[in-house]
């Protein structure tokens, strides 16, 4: 069983970056010059995934464009002589297959995944949300693919975080079967740090089977009046295997301003011709 399709819900109103978000989608605001969205594609075609299913919103069309031709831009650059540009569009623009649909209302992640339903169709798919970067070797959706293929269950990224950070996230009680590779047991949203049954928090990355469409179907709203994932996740686990992976990377949560920041300083030092620069610059600055 190939999988074959990436869900990538970004219908999102991206409030904590306003007012760049009021006509900007959150998406589409670059980390150096590359718009965020085009990493997580990226990522998806490296693990080999065809088709990307953007899950869209009002003012979101722009990152459809991003990913389709620009025959008018491509004629300026012509005459002006850019070919390498022209090149660098042309990639964009073949790197995958894409199709969306819209989430007439931001009801939440979980209903925004639900709404992917007919597109994904009977078969496990990739969700990936676009606010997590994670920069590693074998892409961390390729990691969790590995384990699916081996498994046939769904899988969802792990990575340990601080016990003061636990409460910000959604975290698992699970048992660590092989190294990295954890069975879990339940799932806890938001948990005080003193109740977290783990420190291990689940990413935006995950591997579902379609059995989570049902279960987001029937579901009530959850905290914030949102159709929660993690409360689908939840109900999964209860009826199925779903496993974790403490996959290797580092993650960036560019829907936060200081992991927006973190992931530009990053990103800017992996880059040959802006590397020194920055080098230079932030130890002026630290000076
Ligand atoms: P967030 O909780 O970060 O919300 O959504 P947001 O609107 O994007 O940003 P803030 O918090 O207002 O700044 C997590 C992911 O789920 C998607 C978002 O696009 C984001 O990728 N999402 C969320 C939807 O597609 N639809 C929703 O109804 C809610």
């Amino acid at each position: 069983m190939k999988l074959r399709k990436a869900v990538i819900p970004v219908a999102g109103l991206g409030t904590r970056f306003l007012p760049a978000t009021k006509t900007v989608p959150k998406e589409l605001l670059p980390i150096v010059d590359i718009p965020s969205i085009q990493y997580v594609v990226q990522e998806a075609v490296d693990a080999g995934i065809q088709e990307i299913i953007f899950v869209t919103g009002r003012g979101k069309d722009s990152i459809e464009d991003h990913f389709d031709e620009a025959p008018e831009l491509e004629q300026v650059l012509a005459e002006r002589g850019q070919t390498e540009n022209i090149e660098m569009l042309r990639r964009i623009a073949e790197m995958t297959e894409v199709v969306s649909v819209r989430q007439k209302k931001p009801l939440g992640l979980g209903h925004a995944v639900l709404c992917a339903r007919d597109l994904v169709g009977d078969e496990p798919f990739a969700v990936m949300l676009a606010d997590d970067l994670i920069d590693s070797d074998t892409p961390c959706i390729r990691q969790l693919l590995d384990i699916f293929e081996d498994k046939k269950e769904s899988v969802i990224a792990l990575m340990e975080v601080l016990p003061e950070e636990v409460q910000q996230y959604g975290v698992i009680k699970g048992k660590e079967i092989e190294k990295r590779l954890y069975q879990i047991q339940a799932t806890v949203e938001k948990p005080p740090a003193k109740e977290a049954p783990s420190r291990m928090a689940i990413i935006g990355r995950y591997i579902l089977r379609p059995e989570i469409f049902s279960i987001l179907q029937k579901q009530p709203p959850g905290r914030g009046g949102e159709i929660q994932l993690t409360d689908g996740l939840a109900q999964l686990v209860r009826e199925r295997q779903v496993f974790g992976c403490q996959f290797l990377g580092d993650r960036y949560d560019i829907g936060d301003k200081f992991g927006f920041v973190r992931a530009t300083v990053a990103y800017a030092l992996k880059r040959p011709d802006l590397k020194t620069k920055v080098k230079d610059y932030l130890k002026s600055v630290v000076h």
